[in-house]
């Protein structure tokens, strides 16, 4: 019998408790799914870094630590956490944030506002370029930038990328490094952050990096909200540096009801709905890597604690 230890918010046992059992069996797993063991007796941990578990020094038997979501910067920091992390890659995930990006891009790329707003009667016969008449660039080329990337890539849009390491993905310039990201920054009509929050991207983008992008740009942010400099975007947007900030993340969240952003007119908050983990997806992908760690196979998707991601 394997004993798993359920670590997320009670709200999400309700949601998870069920998808993984039915996972667990269909990969042939014997396990004991619980909210509460003695700490010695638990061999994985399904976790959520918003649950009260936060000490893992007694969990001296756990094989690994399997988190719930994405984004893993509340965690890596952990020192009590000696056990292998894996963090979660989900094609629920993956999806949900392609639907996010893409409907926000195209708002954008088709000026839908000022049709949606109304024209008030003032015919302006004014059509939109085309896709591949616009440049979008997409900071982080992980699991969901390449995903995104390549979509839009799909629908003609002229896609530039940028990540740590040199990649070649088809039908994106990639680039890579500092100089790499003036050179992406300084095409960006569109450009969306899909970059882990660690101490290299806090702050990404910021008063200089702002000021390399075409005047007027967009940027969309479901990310993290610590990847942008909220005063210098503030300023950006009203010297028209920016055009409009669409963003999912911040800094606090809930974002405080007197936040600038919540009444700015070139500001459009989403809650952090970009994209959700999905229980039965996700539930496939943990019982997948408890069946490696039982199996002495690697784990899929392990964070590198140095890096932060
Ligand atoms: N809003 C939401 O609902 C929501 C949902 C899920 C996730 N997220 C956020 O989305 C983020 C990305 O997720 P993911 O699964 O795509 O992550 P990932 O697979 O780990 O990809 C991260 C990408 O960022 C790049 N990167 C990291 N540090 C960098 C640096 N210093 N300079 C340049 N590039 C850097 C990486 O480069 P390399 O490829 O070279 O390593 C990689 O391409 C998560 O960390 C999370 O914060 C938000």
């Amino acid at each position: 019998m394997i004993n798993v230890l359920f670590a997320a918010l009670d709200v999400r046992w309700d949601e998870y408790r069920l998808p993984l059992k039915q996972a667990f069996e269909e990969a042939g797993l014997d396990v004991d799914l619980r909210q509460d063991f003695p700490p010695a007796d638990v061999d994985y941990i399904v976790y959520a870094p918003n649950s009260p578990l936060q000490d893992f020094t007694p969990y001296t038997r756990t094989k690994a630590v399997l988190n719930l979501w994405a984004g893993v910067e509340a965690i890596t920091g952990n020192e009590t956490l000696t056990q292998p992390l894996a963090r979660m890659v989900d094609d629920g995930l993956t999806d949900g944030m392609i639907e996010w990006v893409t409907g926000h891009v195209l708002r954008h790329h088709l000026g839908m506002d000022a049709h949606i707003h109304g024209l008030q009667g003032d015919w302006q016969h004014v059509a939109p370029p085309l896709a591949r008449d616009r440049s979008v660039t997409v900071l982080g080329l992980g699991e969901l930038g390449s995903a995104c990337a390549q979509m839009l890539s799909s629908l003609n849009f002229n896609v530039t990328g940028w990540s740590r390491h040199p990649k070649d993905i088809k039908g994106i310039t990639c680039l890579a490094g500092e100089t790499g990201l003036i050179q992406a920054l300084s095409t960006a009509e569109i450009v969306i952050l899909l970059l882990p929050l660690t101490p290299q991207t806090e702050n990404m983008l910021n008063a200089e990096t702002l000021a390399e992008m075409p005047k007027g740009a967009v940027i969309l942010n479901p990310g993290r909200g610590a990847l942008i400099d909220d005063d210098a975007l503030l300023s950006a947007l009203d010297s028209g540096q920016i055009g409009h900030a669409t963003l999912d993340v911040f800094r606090v969240e809930p974002l405080p009801k007197d936040h600038a952003y919540w009444s700015h007119p070139n500001v459009t908050v989403t809650p952090h709905i970009a994209s959700e983990t999905r229980a039965p997806s996700a539930s496939r992908v943990i019982a997948e890597n408890i069946r490696r760690g039982e199996a002495g196979e690697p784990f899929l998707h392990l964070v590198d604690r140095s890096a932060g991601y």
